[in-house]
């Protein structure tokens, strides 16, 4: 096991044992897994979305239900492969009725979120969603050009050691063309850094 591997398991472990977590008791009484993340440990492109739904909660994999076949669209349609990449979440357990998650619940999992930053260190992080776009931007420095997701997306920020591109959520996308042809071209634009 590579230093990143093991890192990278110290995370899952704390979080398996994450009992202070607004979220745990929800995991335990439905026999869900905590979605750590998934992917290349080397990858220069990490993808974070919001919160795992319930197809991820039941397999502990991260997008891998109606989102999750988006995502693989969109990651096929400008040829990149999805083992390629770093694929997680802001929020690790799944909230209640694919609920917005809350602040404390944000609050409570994010540290492990930068902490897998610096382990991957990702030349790339691509945010999926408003959450994890409000997170990175306010946690890396760019609070400043914090505004809503339709004005932000697919424009790219230096943050402290990576570029930074917000994008819409797959799921967003599922029943919206019009915000389908917007992730693909902002697909292009990731594919171009
Ligand atoms: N939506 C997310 O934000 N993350 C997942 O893993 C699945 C759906």
């Amino acid at each position: 096991m590579d230093e990143r591997e093991e890192e990278l398991k110290k995370i899952k472990n704390e979080i398996l044992n994450l009992v202070s977590s607004p979220l745990y008791a929800e995991r335990v009484e439905n026999k869900y897994f905590p979605v750590i993340g998934e992917g290349n440990h080397r990858a220069d492109i990490m993808f974070v979305g919001e919160a795992p739904g319930e197809n991820e909660a039941k397999t502990g994999r991260p997008f891998c239900g109606r989102a999750g076949k988006v995502l693989d669209d969109l990651l096929q349609s400008v040829g990149i492969e999805r083992k390629d990449v770093y694929v997680t979440n802001i929020v690790k357990d799944r909230p209640p009725g694919n609920r917005d998650p809350l602040p404390d619940e944000i609050a409570a999992y994010a540290p492990f979120l930068d902490r897998q930053i610096k382990i991957i260190q990702p030349k790339i992080i691509a945010t999926l969603g408003r959450f994890s776009m409000a997170y990175v931007m306010t946690h890396y420095g760019l609070d400043f050009e914090l505004d809503t997701i339709s004005k932000l997306h697919g424009q790219v920020f230096q943050a402290e050691g990576f570029k930074f591109i917000p994008l819409y959520h797959p799921a967003a996308a599922i029943y919206n063309q019009h915000l389908m042809s917007t992730l693909k071209e902002d697909f292009k634009a990731l594919a171009n850094l």
